[in-house]
């Protein structure tokens, strides 16, 4: 069976093709075409809504071309449309929204809507179904969100625990915009934190507090960390000479909490696997620290593959999977729209 996944919630205009098998448990991606709009948006140090829906518009059919001829597929061999509907940019949403219903009525093909959350979510099964082992932990982390869900099977899961103002890629993006530094923010945070550690530079600041890190629940919360930042920053008056060290220490802070938290919501529901997806798991150090503490509690750690942790459409085709509804019909193109909220619960 093969699948076309179509995403387009915020900044990339994206088409992929996977081949699965169900039986085995197995997953072909056959491409992962991406076109981005970040040089677009880094002028203005953030996504503008608009720019991104005309950008859209004029990526998507050529990016779902390149997809299937990279695939070496025709329109005509594809059994399932999967998009994603929401959440994310309305105006950006609607354009994969609309391509992915045109295409299914046209053809006649079945069209599945998948919350992009959700895509996220059944990343790191793009090269593991098979391995992975449930209850899961799996904790998302985004530009919009920080989610911690409890995978009871594949197909049954519940959010445990978010963040309950800004998600940990919004502080990286904030913290980089407070430093002049360049959009998205989390790569080059990422990137001057390494440099802190390799040249070996000396500690001159406190580190950052760790909000909620030993709260009861498994909720987070990260715009105290952005706020301590802003302080601390003018405060100091050779800010822009220790930005390294700035970048280190605002880096650590995020990757204890999450850390801390994910595993102890692996203890408390005794999972064998955990989870790591969304953009931030890019995050070198996150992924390092993560791979150390669950091999010494025996803990089987399942990572997105790097290529698909930022915004992608392999992982929307591959959560189409587990959709229970709105797969066989081929009229179901009339009930697909974009949203701006999460079903996720
Ligand atoms: O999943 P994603 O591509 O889009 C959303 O669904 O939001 O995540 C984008 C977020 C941005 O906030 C970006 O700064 C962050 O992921 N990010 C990173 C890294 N690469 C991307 N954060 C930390 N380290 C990275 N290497
Ligand atoms: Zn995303």
């Amino acid at each position: 069976m093969y699948i076309l996944g179509i995403e387009t919630s915020c900044d990339e205009s994206a088409a992929s093709i996977i081949k699965i098998n169900k039986k085995e448990k197995d997953i072909k991606v056959l491409s992962n075409t991406i076109s981005s709009q970040i040089d677009i948006h880094k002028k203005y140090g953030g996504v503008v809504p608009e720019v991104a829906a005309r950008e859209h518009v004029f990526n998507i059919l050529p990016t779902i071309k390149k997809s299937l001829k990279e695939a070496n597929l025709n329109i005509s061999d594809i059994d399932l449309i999967s998009v994603t509907n929401g959440p994310g940019l309305i105006t950006s949403l609607i354009t994969g929204v609309e391509t992915a219903k045109t295409l299914s009525y046209i053809l006649k093909k079945p069209i599945c809507g998948v919350d992009h959350i959700k895509g996220h979510l059944y990343s790191p099964f793009i090269n593991n179904w098979k391995n992975i082992q449930f209850p899961a932990i799996s904790l998302t982390v985004s530009g919009g969100h920080t989610d911690l869900i409890l995978m009871e099977s594949e197909k049954k899961y519940k959010i445990i625990g978010k963040t309950l103002d800004d998600a940990a890629g919004e502080a990286y993006d904030k913290a980089a915009k407070m430093m002049n530094l360049s959009y998205p923010g989390g790569p080059i945070i990422g990137t001057l934190a390494q440099g802190f550690v390799d040249l070996s530079l000396k500690k001159t600041i406190k580190p950052f507090p760790r909000p909620m890190i030993d709260s009861k629940d498994f909720n987070f919360s990260f715009s105290g960390l952005k706020t301590s930042l802003l302080y601390k920053l003018q405060k100091d008056k050779s800010w822009k000479e220790k930005k390294e060290e700035y970048c280190f220490f605002y880096q650590e802070a995020i990757n204890d909490i999450l850390i801390k938290k994910t595993l102890k919501a692996a203890e408390k529901y005794s999972a064998k696997s955990i989870l790591l997806s969304g953009g931030v798991s890019a995050n070198k150090d996150l992924r390092n620290k993560l791979t150390k503490k669950t091999s010494e509690k025996n803990l089987k750690l399942f990572l997105s593959k790097l290529q698909y942790t930022t915004d992608n459409a392999t992982m929307i085709a591959v959560a189409s999977i587990f959709e229970k509804k709105n797969k066989k019909k081929k009229k179901n193109w009339k009930k697909i729209t974009a949203i701006t909220t999460t079903y996720l619960r």
